[in-house]
């Protein structure tokens, strides 16, 4: 991640696929020229690196020169008008390639060719390392292009965000996505997770992902993940984590817009805490939080043996099957709460009291993220 000024970009394309791209391009355009001999000429000051390493892969003989684009002076509009200064050189009866570091809205090019006209010039070209085709609202025939990009920002390879960035050697993409809350939701059985979860899911307006739904959910409407996942259970093998993450990976697409999420009974180790992280970072998003609700094992008893009168759940009847149960949960989720811990991101919430007292102490954590 990079931040400049109140910014943050993300990697987006490598030093390295840069360099092929350009190696690319010059040796097209050598092919395509044949025995001329061309004046490059580069748009400054975006397009400097391009242009340098493009004439050191340019494997014939070449001219490079630069002109500028400057704002007129005391010209105050939001629509910049803007004029070429620079050009000296006569280029009447020569080939000229025009080296754009980028294409966007097209207004650039709009003033090259304007300039270009009176220049008596044998052929104008114009090469650009990268292009956002759905910014482009010229006509202009752009001959070379090394890179279709999306409609976003970017920084780094000769172009800058308010005059940072423009020495990196590779090019990063701003961060557009709106910040999410995540949170991975814990509790021991009876700590009051379900109720809770249903709270924090409308007061933040998160998704919450139950694993054990996602899971009944995919077997029922047989998906491919749920009919792979039926495979192994059939089998009586785990269901590998990269099935499961899989399925949470489909759900968080459905809810692209969704403020954060709750994921709930996932993750359980360490692994499948750390290819959550992976999902996250692929959304443009992290885990900011493990919240867990910490009650008393004798709290537990209790409650579950309560609700086991009512619900008809056998494991909520039985006082040793409900302490094995709470046994097994601290054993599982410590190595978590390590997991988290470590990185800051792990808050215990006292789990006893009334709902209300619970989810203010909740909100509480939840607002300070
Ligand atoms: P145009 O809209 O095609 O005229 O591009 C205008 C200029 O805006 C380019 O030469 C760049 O200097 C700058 N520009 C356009 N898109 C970006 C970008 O994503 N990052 C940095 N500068 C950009
Ligand atoms: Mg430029």
């Amino acid at each position: 991640m990079l931040q400049l000024h109140d910014l943050k970009f993300k990697p987006f394309i490598s030093s390295e696929k840069i360099d092929e791209v350009v190696t690319r391009m010059a040796i097209q355009i050598a092919n395509d020229l044949g025995d001329e001999v061309p004046v490059f000429v580069g748009i400054l000051n975006g397009s400097f690196m391009f242009v340098s390493d493009f004439v050191k892969k340019y494997p014939k003989p070449c001219e490079v020169t630069f002109i500028k684009l400057a704002s007129y002076e005391g010209v105050k509009s939001t629509e910049d008008i803007q004029r070429l200064i620079g050009l000296t050189q006569d280029l009447s009866g020569r080939t000229v390639v025009i080296l754009e570091d980028i294409i966007d809205s097209g207004n650039t090019l709009y003033e090259v060719h304007r300039i270009f006209k009176n220049e008596k010039v044998k052929k104008l070209i114009i090469a650009t390392l990268f292009y956002k085709p759905e910014a482009y609202k010229k006509d202009f025939k752009l001959h070379y292009v090394g890179l279709e990009i999306p409609n976003k920002f970017i920084v780094g390879y000769g172009l800058d965000y308010d005059g940072l960035g423009r020495d990196l050697p590779e090019v990063y993409q701003l961060k557009t996505d709106i910040e999410m809350t995540n949170i991975v939701l814990f509790g021991p059985p009876g700590a009051g997770k379900g109720t809770q979860a249903e709270f924090l899911k409308k007061k933040y307006n998160l998704v919450h992902i139950s694993t054990g739904d996602v899971f009944r959910y995919n077997i029922k409407n047989k998906t491919d993940l749920g009919n792979l996942a039926k495979s192994y259970m059939d089998k009586g093998e785990l269901v590998p984590d990269e099935v499961t993450i899989d399925m949470l990976a489909a759900e968080v697409e459905k809810n692209s817009d969704a403020n954060g999420f709750i994921f709930d009974g996932f993750p359980r180790t360490n692994a499948q805490a750390k290819a959550l992280d992976k999902l996250m970072v692929s959304k443009d998003s992290q885990i900011n939080a493990m919240v867990a609700l910490e009650v008393d094992d004798e709290v537990l008893v209790g409650r579950l043996l309560e609700r086991g009168k009512t619900s008809g759940r056998a494991d909520d009847a039985d006082e040793s099957i409900i302490k094995n149960r709470i046994k097994e949960y601290y054993s599982k989720t410590a190595i978590l709460k390590d997991y988290y811990s470590v990185q800051d991101k792990y808050y215990g919430v006292d789990g006893v009291g009334s709902i209300d007292e619970i989810t203010i102490r909740l909100s509480e954590v939840l607002d300070k993220l």
